[in-house]
Order: C-alpha cells, then sequence, then structure tokens
C-alpha cells in the first residue's frame, strides 16, 4: 500500500515500482524525518487544523516510533516506498486514524528536502570534527619536528629548504579552509522548506517563522517552486567534500613520495601500512593510495550529481531523489579517508638526516644569489653569475659548501669571507621575513595560531 494508491485501479508493475523505491538508502533520514514531522504535527495544531488531542497523540506516536528507531536500528525496514512512507505507516499502526491528520497540508517534496537539511546539519559538524582531528595532526608532527629542515619541491624539483613544520602546516591551512567550506554547506542547507507544498505553498495558516525556529532553522526559504527542486546545498556540500578530498589526495601523494625508498624522509609505521602477498621486503603505503583512489569516486558523485540537476524543469522531479545516494556516499568516503589519514599522519616519524641533506647542496643557488643582492648586484645579474657557479659545479659533481674562498671570489668580487656561511639550509629559512614564509619564528607563531584554532574549533 503506498500513500497515493486512491487514484489508481492497478498495482504497481514490480519492475518499475522496485525502481523507485528509496527506502534503502533514505532510511538514513529517520530520525530528521520524525523530528519534521513532530514539528509539523505541533504547527498544524497551533494554525487550528489539528485538535489539542490529535496533536498529543500523534506527538507521543512519532516519540515512540524514534525511540524504538534509535534503541534498533532492524526496525526501520519494511515493504515501504520510501522512509516518509514507513514513518506514517507505523504512526497509523500505533494511533489509528489521527495518524493519518499528519500530512495535512504537507508535501513530501517539501518534506524530504527539510529531512536532508536536518541530515546534514547534524553530519556535517561530525565530519568537520574529522577534519580538525586530522589538523591537530599536522601540528603535532609540526611541532615533534621542531627545527628539522627538508627540502620544498616546485615541479618536484628540489626548490628551496623549508622546515619539515612548514610542510605540515601547509596541509593543516588547506584543510582550514575545508573546514570553512563545510561551514558553508551547513548554513546553505540552513532554511525551512515547510510551508512550501507541493510547489505552491500551503492553504494552511502555518506560522513558517515558529517552525522554523522550533526546527532551529534561521531561515525559511524564499519561494516554494524553488524550494520544491532547490538542491543546490546538496551540490555546495558536495564540492566541500571534493575539494577536501583532493586535499587528502595531494598530501598522500606526497606521503607515497616522501615514505618510499628513493626519498625515505618519513618512515611509515607498520600499524598503517601493508605487505605484499609475495615480495616479503615490501611495505606499502595502501591507506594513502585508497585515500588518493577514492578522489575519483567523491569528484564524480559531485559532477553527477551537476549533471542530474542540470536538465531539470522547474518544480519537484522524482531525479531528485539521486542526492541522497549521493549525499551519504561523499560524506562515507570524506570520513573514512579523514580516519586514514589521520591514521598515518599521527604515526610518521622523521628521518631528520635525511631531509637535512636533501635540504643542502644547490637548492642554495637562490639564497647565493640573494648574497649578491644583498653586495648591491642586480637580482638579474646575480642569477646569471650563481647560474654559471651552478652549471661548473655541477659538472664537477660538487655543491657550494666545497667551494674555497677564492673559487667564491672568482665566480664575483662581490663574495665576502661570509658567503659560504649564507648557503647553509638554516641561514636559507632564517633569511625570509614575511609572516606566511619558513622563517622559524613566523613557524612558530604559525604553529601557536593553529593551535589556537583547534582549540575553538
Ligand atoms: N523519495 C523521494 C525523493 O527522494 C521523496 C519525494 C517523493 N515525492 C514525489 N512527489 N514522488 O525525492
Amino acid at each position: 500500500m503506498t500513500l497515493w494508491s486512491g487514484r489508481f485501479d492497478t498495482a504497481p508493475d514490480p519492475a518499475a515500482f522496485d525502481f523507485g523505491i528509496s527506502f534503502g538508502f533514505d532510511r538514513l533520514l529517520f530520525e530528521d524525518d520524525v523530528v519534521g514531522s513532530i514539528a509539523w504535527a505541533e504547527a498544524l495544531g497551533a494554525a487550528g487544523v489539528l485538535s489539542a488531542g490529535d496533536v498529543r497523540s500523534i506527538v507521543s506516536g512519532l516519540q515512540s516510533i524514534l525511540e524504538e528507531g534509535q534503541s534498533n536500528p532492524s526496525f526501520v525496514s519494511g515493504p515501504d516506498e520510501d522512509v516518509h512512507s514507513f514513518v506514517e505507516r507505523k504512526l497509523v499502526e500505533r494511533i489509528g486514524d489521527a495518524g493519518r491528520r499528519l500530512h495535512t497540508g504537507r508535501s513530501r517534496n517539501e518534506q524530504v528536502s527539510l529531512d536532508l537539511r536536518l541530515y546534514l546539519r547534524r553530519r556535517i559538524p561530525v565530519l568537520q570534527q574529522a577534519v580538525a582531528k586530522l589538523i591537530a595532526a599536522c601540528a603535532d608532527q609540526a611541532e615533534q619536528s621542531g627545527s628539522g629542515l627538508m627540502p620544498a619541491y616546485t615541479h618536484l624539483r628540489r626548490a628551496q629548504p623549508v622546515l619539515v613544520a612548514h610542510f605540515f602546516l601547509s596541509h593543516a591551512a588547506a584543510l582550514r579552509r575545508d573546514h570553512a567550506r563545510l561551514a558553508a554547506a551547513a548554513d546553505e542547507a540552513d532554511a525551512l522548506t515547510l510551508g512550501s507544498g507541493a510547489v505552491a505553498g500551503t492553504s494552511y495558516s502555518v506560522d513558517t517563522s515558529v517552525l522554523a525556529a522550533r526546527l532551529g532553522f534561521s531561515r525559511v526559504v524564499r519561494n516554494s517552486m524553488d524550494a520544491s527542486s532547490d538542491r543546490d546545498f546538496v551540490a555546495s556540500f558536495l564540492f566541500a567534500t571534493s575539494l577536501a578530498m583532493v586535499h587528502l589526495s595531494r598530501m598522500a601523494e606526497d606521503l607515497i613520495i616522501f615514505t618510499g625508498e628513493e626519498h625515505a624522509y618519513f618512515d611509515l609505521a607498520d600499524a598503517s601500512a601493508t605487505g605484499s602477498s609475495m615480495m616479503p621486503q615490501k611495505k606499502n603505503p595502501d591507506p594513502l593510495e585508497l585515500v588518493r583512489g577514492k578522489t575519483g569516486r567523491a569528484i564524480g558523485r559531485l559532477a553527477g550529481w551537476l549533471a542530474t540537476m542540470k536538465g531539470l524543469p522547474s518544480g519537484y522531479n522524482k531525479d531528485l531523489q539521486e542526492d541522497k545516494e549521493a549525499v551519504f556516499d561523499g560524506e562515507m568516503t570524506l570520513a573514512l579517508s579523514l580516519g586514514a589519514a589521520h591514521a598515518v599522519v599521527s604515526r610518521l616519524t622523521l628521518n631528520a638526516e635525511h631531509t637535512e641533506r636533501a635540504a643542502s647542496g644547490l637548492l642554495l643557488a637562490t639564497d647565493v644569489a640573494d648574497y649578491l643582492v644583498s653586495r648591491g648586484m642586480p637580482f638579474r645579474r646575480a642569477h646569471e653569475v650563481v647560474g654559471a657557479m651552478v652549471r661548473r659545479l655541477l659538472a664537477e659533481g660538487r655543491d657550494f659548501s666545497g667551494l674555497t674562498l677564492p673559487e667564491w671570489r672568482d665566480a664575483s668580487e662581490m663574495f665576502g669571507d661570509d658567503a659560504p656561511m649564507a648557503a647553509t639550509a638554516l641561514a636559507s629559512v632564517q633569511a625570509r621575513r614575511t609572516p606566511q614564509s619558513t622563517n622559524p619564528e613566523a613557524v612558530r607563531a604559525a604553529l601557536a595560531e593553529c593551535r589556537e584554532w583547534l582549540a575553538g574549533s
């Protein structure tokens, strides 16, 4: 029995009906559906549409359904078309005819949007907490690395020395934007749809601002036609999850490279790696590879959802039912990936000797050029002089640290006795001046600011 069987004289074709059933996945909205229905029943009572007695029995019936569903998840199942039909069926089973009055003036079109908005409001903070936990792991690694140095790369070629802490805080910086983007998606979902009816609004004088406040929404949607098909908040949520996955994927890529034998900057803990069925020596970064791999899936959910929305005429269309699996899958993918990334990052150990060695050598060329600039040489000219030095050193298999004073002088008269001191990784980071740089003082301040943000998040 469906909510709409009255108009039809035959039972639906199972192939067509089963195709449209959403209860298998929208059961995740159970709690939200009941909470929204309780508020709707009260609003109908306040508007004089339902008697006080009916409101009382509907509310207590719904509360008992909610309790049972929460304590026994297998209760939330059955042959129903969707979670809304399930809740109404259970209500009528429990309280009889009064249950049949609940849906007065309401449509599943506004109801399903309401449920998803309530759901996201509950779930987005959980994702944000997981993002914050990973940021905290990055901050811990930054702290533990102390004054450790490593090379920063551009074009995946060694570019300039940075503090290892600067590397970890660079990933934390991207994750902070993800945290804010998730908050923005929650904000977009924060509008009450009830009162929109199927598409034209409802004919009962329900006080929507009271209802919005009662359900914790800060506003009511602006237009009932728009509301019945607006899923922009779903697109924003999927974008937020996709971009967070892109950031996790890039972090995974860095760590796959840096924990490999060729770099060995960090060791992957046994607990967050896997072995090979054939090659006994292997220690594989599977969790990181899966994070990178699942990013394609998250982006696919976003692209798929935008494609679903693009051709829809105004008002509700059943295509919109596709929003839920996209949201649930995007959410689960990000939650699992954040957990895996945290497991890896929190257990990384730094090989400071390796990173320090890799942070010296010819990647100090910019610092050598800056030295000449500080003595008055135009930068373009200094670039040329140092370029020629690099060419010679490369040919001889040496770097700046092996140059004798006459050799420095030979390259340019402007090099003084202190030239070799400028060509060290430590001098290089200390020479940075801006707050966003890898200057040790700046990094210390950035770490303190990050900790402060974590304490307030
Ligand atoms: N399962 C539907 C969905 O997810 C609920 C709304 C159904 N509305 C309708 N007019 N058939 O969108």
